[in-house]
């Protein structure tokens, strides 16, 4: 089946549905989402979005904050802009519909989190991601231009590489016409033809072992642009939360969010010690990179599997209406968070890196856009401050439509493009093969390429991965294709741009911590003798 439209959107989360919700008066969108429309990571938000809306705060302050936490790798450009674009776009979702605590006073109840140096993330309750998913998918089912297509899993993007020969050598730079995107449900792998296609597929936790990520986020648009030869960077720097429910077993990770240590709660050992000022002045509030890399270190140090957050000091009432989702999920395992410490232990949580894109979501690859998760802009630096995830999927989706809607008409379709051959396919390949070699990579990316590296590690990681991806490649070339093996390939390609940039970094750097490299605080005391085990 082959199908045209002017937008072609991979990705159902914030940063899809916002840009869907602007390009829709100037043509036809078709959202194809892997699972239902609102099984995105934007569901799963907790903490909320950061923007500057009342003083003491400035954009400024928030300016700082995000340079301080990226360790000098922001494109301080990227930076400024987003954050004077923030209080546009958290007002536009408060138009849509999205609610926001609000104070006694009507004013927005703005929390604080690690890194902020201002009470600046607007959120609800502790479920600000499901209010604003909530409110954008309402919103597009309203609106007659745009079509979902849920349960449906994009391939590869569709480039001149897939013309012949003759039609590819006319073609100067390379473009993007569209996507095969499979039904799953049919095994039928349908040719979209677009004018303009953003990619919005969310991130990759699901390359280790533990992640607070849903399932739906195995790096696809990532891998889809790598084998399309368009530019990825930055992919280093993945972020560990540093406080995900200890609760072996249960996958995804579920989050304790970081709002919760902004409200009071304070990180301690087993035997009740706070240890967090030995590591920084900030505590319990420092950003993520110092805290999980803290928490690493007190887990080898102690032998425990985990910490603790402990919020028994805490006003009862305020702790279980502010954070009613983590109270009631922490009882489902026997924790009263009113009575008991909470085990937590850092999980992957957020890519910083991805698809290099300009100051209006533009990939290196033509009529190609990518925004949220997927995409790496320049904000983030070394590592993201806390809640500018939302914020820089809202700008930058905003960015990148006026920049295609002043274009699309420029724009044809390209209808030489084939469809998809499935020929010389025969093998429906054993699940048992796709399960163990995804625990594999999983396995070698959380022992190896964790929170703490070496390059004895990342070597070893490269070995073992390079095994797993020419049978994957074998398997895929033979066997009927699935969204499982797919996602695996996927996540392969991840795990290997990720190795292989950490290993061109020679240097501990934000997220990226290498025991060959330390920095002088850590030259100074805990951090690099505790790692020698
Ligand atoms: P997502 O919301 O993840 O959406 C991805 C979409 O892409 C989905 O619809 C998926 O089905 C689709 N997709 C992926 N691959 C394919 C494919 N091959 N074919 C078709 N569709 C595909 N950030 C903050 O700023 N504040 C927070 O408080 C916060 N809390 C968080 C809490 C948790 C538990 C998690 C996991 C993340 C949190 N983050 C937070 C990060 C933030 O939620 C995400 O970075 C952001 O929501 C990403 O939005 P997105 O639109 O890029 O992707
Ligand atoms: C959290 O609520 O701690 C997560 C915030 C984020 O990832 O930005």
């Amino acid at each position: 089946m082959r199908k045209k439209v002017d937008f072609l959107i991979i990705g159902s989360g914030i940063a899809g549905l916002t840009f869907a919700l602007k390009v829709a008066h100037k043509g036809k969108v078709l959202i194809v989402a892997k699972d239902k429309t609102d099984e995105t990571a934007t569901k799963y938000a907790q903490g909320g979005i950061a923007a500057v809306m009342y003083t003491p705060d400035t954009y400024e302050k928030h300016i700082q904050d995000t340079l301080k936490a990226g360790d000098g790798l922001n494109d301080e450009r990227i930076v400024r802009l987003t954050i004077t674009e923030s209080t546009e776009r958290v007002k536009e979702l408060i138009n849509w519909g999205t609610h926001f605590d609000k104070k006694k006073s009507g004013k927005y109840d703005l929390a604080r989190e690690g890194g902020h140096s201002e009470h600046r993330v607007f959120h609800h309750k502790d479920k600000t991601g499901y209010e604003i998913e909530k409110t954008l998918v309402a919103q597009i089912k309203e609106h007659p231009n745009i079509e979902i297509l849920q349960k449906h899993f994009a391939i590869d993007i569709l480039t001149q590489h897939h013309l012949g020969k003759e039609l590819n050598k006319k073609s100067k730079g390379i473009k993007c016409f569209g996507a095969y995107v499979l039904n799953p449900e049919t095994k039928e792998i349908m040719t979209i033809l677009s004018k303009v296609t953003l990619i919005a597929s969310g991130g990759a936790g699901n390359v280790y072992s533990t992640t607070t990520n849903p399932r739906i986020a195995t790096g696809d648009g990532v891998a889809m642009v790598y084998r399309a030869k368009g530019q990825i960077e930055n992919m280093e720097f993945f972020q560990f939360h540093p406080t995900s429910l200890y609760n072996p077993g249960e996958r995804p990770s579920f989050l304790i969010t970081e709002a919760l240590r902004g409200f009071g709660a304070i990180l301690k050992t087993a035997d009740e010690k706070e240890f967090m000022h030995k590591y920084d002045e900030r505590g319990s509030l420092a950003p993520r990179d110092i805290v999980a890399r803290a928490i690493d270190t007190e887990m080898k140090l102690s032998g425990e599997e985990h910490v603790y957050l402990d919020c028994r000091h805490l006003e009862k009432d305020d702790l279980i209406r502010e954070f009613p989702t983590i109270y009631a999920k922490c009882l489902t395992i026997g924790i009263d968070i009113t009575k008991d410490m909470i085990p937590v232990v850092p999980a992957a949580h957020y890519m910083c890196g991805g698809i290099k894109v300009d100051e209006y979501g533009r990939s290196t690859i033509q009529n190609l856009y990518a925004s949220g998760e997927v995409a790496s802009t320049g904000l983030h630096g070394a590592n993201r401050l806390a809640s500018n995830s939302l914020l820089e999927s809202a700008v930058f989706s905003h960015r990148s439509s006026l920049n295609a809607m002043e274009h699309i008409d420029d724009i044809g379709f390209c209808d030489e493009i084939p469809d998809w051959d499935a020929s010389g396919t025969v093998l429906n390949e054993e699940m048992i093969l796709i399960t163990q070699s995804l625990k594999e990579v999983q396995s070698i990316m959380s022992n190896y390429v964790g929170i703490v590296r070496s390059n004895l590690r990342l070597k070893r990681a490269l070995d073992r991965l390079e095994i797993i991806y020419k049978e994957t490649e074998d398997l895929y070339e033979k066997s009927v294709l699935t969204q499982r093996i797919c996602e695996l390939r996927n996540l392969i390609i991840v795990g290997y741009l990720i190795i292989k940039m950490a290993m061109q970094r020679k240097e501990s750097r934000g997220l990226h911590f290498s025991i060959d490299y330390p920095n002088d605080s850590d030259k100074n005391g805990y951090i690099s003798n505790n790692y020698e085990f």
